[in-house]
């Protein structure tokens, strides 16, 4: 089974094709439209520019996407598209696009949770088969999140950020320092000439069964250290150290934080996502507090840490070969819950997605514009 994925849940339009076979999903072609360089100007992402950008790059990557694999639309057996949570008219653009697609091909219609995509983007990276239960943890700059995954749509919130996300921490740090949007990969690359150990920054929650995450007070240790070096220091290496020392305070919170949940939630797997899983020093330790612990930790390489396609055609496929029922709501949800997800109102299901006019049952054109009540119009 071949599923075409969209995910356009923020600043990236992705798009992807993936294929079932009996031991996992393959990912056939991908490509994603990264809009940075339009938001950079502003400090970060602004809907309004991601939804205009979503609309013109979508016509534009699905046929690139086919064309990689020399395949046509009549190769689809399924979309799928991003269904929360996310910025509201962004989804919008691909949920649409996916639905009009599917109904065009008479072919069924997937809405994915962006979240449960990410939990399952690192086995789908790894080429393995999703092996449920585990942990998995989700830090990008709009989550951070702990779960204990039991099975498809079987999740529990072992803990979450009570303010920031971690990706947010590292924007915000680095808006303060001076250094452009995304802040991630800005602050890594300055904190490789620093010295980790040289700020003494706060690791929030430290009590052992707190599996909760909290980085303003960290955030505001930063600011404090920013202001005092600024007037004291004319050596640039500070800037270095506090980069170095913030990036550490994260790293440390993140690893000992989902050790914590692996052993509370009594697994035996680790699977992490999220755009701040790009971090190599979050890696490496990661890596190695998990070799320690005997843990088995699943990692995505950088591309399917951050929003990527392939995770939302590669959770539809899954599910929809699982032969869990695959449906598709008729609205996106920007606060769509990983853990009591709302109800889906009235579905428009697979190959049946398609509104019937009563007046379309007889043969004759009709000659005047029938004007419906909301109750006349069926959808089957
Ligand atoms: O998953 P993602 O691409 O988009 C969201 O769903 O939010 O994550 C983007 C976030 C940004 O906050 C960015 O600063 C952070 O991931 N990020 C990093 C790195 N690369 C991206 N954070 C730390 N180190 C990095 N190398
Ligand atoms: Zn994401």
């Amino acid at each position: 089974m071949r599923v075409l994925g969209i995910e356009t849940s923020c600043d990236e339009t992705a798009v992807a094709l993936v294929e079932t076979n009996p031991w996992s999903t393959d990912i056939l072609a991908q490509v994603v439209s990264s809009q940075i360089d339009l938001h950079r100007p502003y400090g970060g992402v602004v809907p309004e520019v991601a939804t205009r950008e979503h609309l013109r790059n979508l016509p534009l990557l699905v046929p690139r996407v086919l064309k990689d694999v020399n395949l046509g639309l009549e190769a689809i057996d399924a979309v799928a598209a991003t269904e929360g949570p996310g910025l509201a008219s962004s989804l919008l653009i691909g949920h649409s696009y996916a639905r009009a697609l599917a109904v065009a091909l008479s072919k069924p219609v997937v809405g994915v949770n962006h979240l449960e995509g990410h939990l399952y983007s690192p086995f789908f990276a790894s080429r393995r088969a999703v092996e449920f239960p585990f942990v998995g943890l989700i830090a990008s700059g709009g989550h951070t999140l702990l779960v204990h995954a039991l099975g498809w749509d079987r999740y529990i919130k072992l803990g979450s950020t009570v303010d920031d996300a971690a990706g947010e921490a590292f924007d915000k740090v680095a808006k303060l320092l001076g250094l452009p949007y995304p802040g991630g990969p800005e602050i890594e690359r300055v904190a490789v000439k620093g010295n980790p150990e040289a700020f003494g920054l706060p690791r929030s929650f430290p009590e052992r069964d707190n599996l909760n995450f909290s980085f303003s007070g960290l955030k505001t240790a930063v600011r404090f250290f920013y202001e005092k070096s600024a007037q004291m220091q004319t050596d640039p290496v500070w800037a270095y150290d506090l980069c170095a020392s913030f990036q550490k305070a994260v790293v440390d919170v993140l690893v000992r934080k989902s050790i914590q949940a692996v052993s509370q939630a009594r697994v035996e797997r680790l699977a992490v996502s999220g755009g701040v899983l790009c971090n190599r020093m979050l890696r490496d330790e990661l890596e190695f507090a998990c070799y320690e612990a005997g843990i088995d930790l699943i990692v995505a390489e950088p591309a399917f840490c951050t929003d990527n396609a392939g995770m939302i055609a590669g959770t539809a496929a899954e599910k929809l070969a699982a032969g869990i029922e695959a449906r598709c709501g008729d609205d996106i949800n920007p606060n769509l819950d990983l853990f009591a997800p709302e109800p889906h109102g009235d579905m428009a299901r697979g190959l049946n997605a398609a509104i019937k006019l009563k007046n379309r049952q007889t043969k004759e054109v009709p000659q005047k514009i029938d004007v419906l009540a909301p109750g006349e119009i069926e959808v089957w």
